[in-house]
């Protein structure tokens, strides 16, 4: 069981290696393409970096250098806490 927390005040919890888009489409990420094209659902990770999945294709194409911003269409929490804000 993993937890997300959204601008240091919500709190979801979620099951390991499952995707963080359900949690972020209820605290209010916007999404549009869902497939990692976008960009809309761009969160920054605060904390937890390491307990997020790998970075996609797609999020290396649309963000570039590997940093705090991640695609929350793309990425799955493998265990732990990941803080982010948007
Ligand atoms: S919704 Fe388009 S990149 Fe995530």
């Amino acid at each position: 069981m993993g937890k997300l927390i959204f601008n240091d005040d919500e709190v979801f919890d979620l099951e390991d290696n499952g995707s963080i888009k359900p949690c972020c489409e209820d605290a209010g990420v916007p999404f549009a393409c869902e497939e990692g094209v976008c960009g809309t659902c761009v969160v920054e990770v605060t904390e937890g970096m390491e307990n997020l999945s790998e970075f996609t294709q797609e999020e290396i194409d649309f963000l570039g250098e590997k940093d705090r911003e991640r695609l929350a269409c793309q990425c799955r929490l493998k265990s732990g806490t990941v803080k982010v804000e948007f």
